[in-house]
């Protein structure tokens, strides 16, 4: 049975399969309080019982099957206890090497073990929950998954954060996005999503940057800016309704305040561009940031909070922004494309635009950031054999966990995280 059923079984003998989460003592008592996957439970043992000297052994961590009759009391922390009635050490434990109060590091060397802690039994849950609601998203909508090279030629969001892979005797890269290819996709299928690993050579140690991530894309045919920023506001207010319907439980314990999850999963999402944005941080928030110049994390934090909501910027720098994101026609200046920026610090979680169907300004682009055009052959072919306009944008799958859990640090929000230091266990 599992442990989330002891409160429906008051008075019923049960038996649970589970390790042992803590351990207390006395002379004629020993509270076992086991937990599986679903929570935790104590058992009690007495000294007249045939298994007490089992119990006085058994270790943190120790695998048993215990059987036990139910009964509610208030001084449990769970609220009910479970009088042993039988009891089957599967495996004793070694010393546990986790114990209170150790440092993110040493969790982090022993991640294989950590994982079994309560916290990232709760994150992990919620990340099932996110990742099934992408494709719930996608495919409710008529979205066909379609999955990317990892190996890929060029790339895709600059040269600086490239991992080389040795190829045989060439060179490749580890996929940076999915992009790219989805272009070619949308000319067979319209719409597709994918979501897969993806690869940054991030050389800064943020609470925000992995060099292994997750990453949720989607790529539309036909669809314009105004469109896909649309769907993208659906697409994360759908992740936090099934959150919310799916792990109340795990929040409370990752002591989330659901009253604001409650707020992002039914508020409108504003639309503003990059020249309001600066408004809004230079006037409002006393800042002085000049037009030209990327969004920092300090600047979108601001920008979020001021709206308490995720806030969609569009019309960035086009100078600043990747080759295939298109300059507007209204002003050239500005890029057709946006980011998704959470409050409370959590900064820019989506990255997306239409996509140039200017091969020559896509030409001109690449070269100024020291890349062969003649490596994008493929792509620019996408553009001479019935060019559409179609858009597209990428969800860093990490970064909305570590916002809907509240976490520190991102690394958290993946079972093994990988950053510039650390790549084990
Ligand atoms: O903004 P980015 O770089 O956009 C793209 O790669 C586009 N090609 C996506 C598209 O249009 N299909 O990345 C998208 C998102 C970011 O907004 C961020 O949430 C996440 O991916 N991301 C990272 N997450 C964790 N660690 C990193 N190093 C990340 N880099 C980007
Ligand atoms: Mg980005």
């Amino acid at each position: 049975m599992n442990i989330d059923k002891v409160p429906e079984s008051v008075g019923k003998e049960i038996e649970v399969k589970g390790w042992v989460w803590r351990k207390r003592e006395s002379k004629n008592i020993i509270f076992l309080i086991l937990r599986d996957s679903n929570g935790v439970a104590q058992f009690t043992v007495n000294e007249d019982q045939p298994f007490f000297k089992d119990a006085q052994e058994i270790t943190m961590e120790s695998s048993v099957i215990m059987k036990g009759i139910v009964n509610e009391d208030k001084r449990s922390p769970t609220g009910y206890e479970i009088k042993t009635t039988g009891m089957e050490i599967v495996q004793i434990a070694e010393r546990y090497p986790i114990t209170k109060d150790q440092s993110t590091e040493f969790l982090l060397d022993v991640r294989h073990l950590w994982l079994r802690s309560r916290k990232m039994t709760a994150i992990m849950k919620i990340r099932s929950t996110v990742v099934g609601a992408i494709h719930e998203f996608f495919r409710d909508r008529g979205y066909i998954e379609f999955d990317p090279p990892i190996f890929q030629p060029s790339q895709c969001e600059g040269g600086s954060t490239l991992f080389e892979v040795k190829y045989f005797d060439k060179k490749v890269y580890l996929t940076q996005s999915w992009q790219l290819y989805a272009e070619a996709a949308v000319f067979a299928l319209e719409k597709v999503y994918d979501m897969s690993p993806t690869f940054r050579a991030e050389k800064s140690k943020t609470t925000r940057h992995l060099s292994e991530f997750w990453m949720a894309e989607m790529e539309a045919a036909w669809m314009k800016l105004d469109e896909v920023t649309e769907v993208a506001k659906d697409e994360i207010r759908f992740i936090i309704q099934q959150v919310l319907k799916k792990n109340k439980k795990e929040l409370e314990l990752l002591g989330r305040d659901v009253k604001l999850l409650e707020h992002y999963a039914k508020s409108e999402y504003p639309t503003i561009k990059y020249k309001e944005a600066l408004k809004i941080i230079n006037e409002k928030h006393g800042m002085n940031v000049k037009w030209g110049k990327d969004l920092r994390t300090l600047e979108e934090a601001k920008i979020a909070e001021h709206f308490g909501v995720p806030v969609v910027v569009t019309h960035y720098p086009t100078e600043i922004m990747g080759f295939y994101k298109p300059p507007s026609k209204e002003d050239p200046k500005e890029a057709l494309c946006f980011d998704m920026i959470a409050p409370e610090g959590y900064c820019e979680i989506i990255g997306g635009s239409e996509r140039s169907l200017l091969v020559d300004d896509m030409e001109k682009r690449l070269k100024a950031e020291g890349e062969d055009p003649k490596n994008y052959d493929w792509y620019f072919d996408l553009r001479k054999y019935g060019s559409v306009p179609h858009s597209g944008y990428g969800v860093g799958v990490e970064r909305v966990v570590a916002w809907v859990c509240g976490l520190d640090s991102i690394r958290d929000a993946i079972a093994f995280p990988r950053n510039m230091i650390r790549f084990k266990p």
